[in-house]
């Protein structure tokens, strides 16, 4: 079984993407996490753009997701809501509409920021935007908040509670997957 996890943030030492790698190490053997690091290079959606000879980036984000069982996103917080790179992501895939790579698909939101309150905002847009896209997504949170805290300096997670919340979060999203309609051959 295959995850793609999807780090919100484009930054090299990224909170939200150690707190993917520290997911990796939750899941079973059998289950594999793929991160997905090319959202830097995915263009702005452009309708005009969406075509059968799409922008090679998009093409390969919406075959990312197509072909995952499950996807997992940590977000950061800019400004209280969700990285516009990342909503950029979640717009192409979701088209088309009710065919798109992210309909029906499990997926579950966590998140990293370096501010108090961990990027519940931005989880929560996220979690909406993913579910208006037709993503199944699990009703889970995961704030860490002072993230600059909470990893140490290889990057590995040192608390242990967010590890049990994000260990919750992938068993929920696993859960979702076992129930999919659209399992994914591995
Ligand atoms: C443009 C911008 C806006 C930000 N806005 C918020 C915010 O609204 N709330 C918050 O808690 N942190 C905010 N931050 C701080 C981020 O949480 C922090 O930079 C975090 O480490 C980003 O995630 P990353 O480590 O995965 O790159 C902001 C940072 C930037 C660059």
């Amino acid at each position: 079984m295959r995850i793609l996890g999807i780090s919100g943030s484009l930054r090299r030492d990224s909170h939200n993407t150690k707190l993917l790698r520290a997911a990796e190490e939750l899941l079973p053997p059998d289950v594999h996490l793929e991160l997905y690091d090319e959202l830097k290079s995915v263009p702005p959606y452009d309708e005009d753009d969406d075509t059968d000879d799409s922008p090679a980036a998009a093409v390969h984000l919406r075959e990312a997701i197509e072909t995952a069982d499950a996807v997992l996103l940590a977000t950061p917080e800019y400004n209280g809501s969700i990285p516009g790179q990342l909503k950029n992501a979640v717009d192409w895939a979701s088209r088309p509409h009710r065919v798109s790579a992210l309909w029906g698909k499990p997926a579950a939101v966590i998140g990293a920021s370096t501010g108090m309150f961990g990027a519940v905002w931005a989880q929560a847009e996220l979690r909406k935007v993913l579910k208006t896209a037709g993503a199944r997504v699990v009703e889970t949170e995961v704030a860490v908040g002072k993230a600059d805290s909470r990893f140490d300096e290889d990057g590995a997670l040192v608390d242990d509670d967010i590890r049990e919340q994000l260990a919750e979060t992938v068993e929920l999203l696993l859960a979702e997957t076992a129930t999919s309609p659209r399992l994914v051959a591995a």
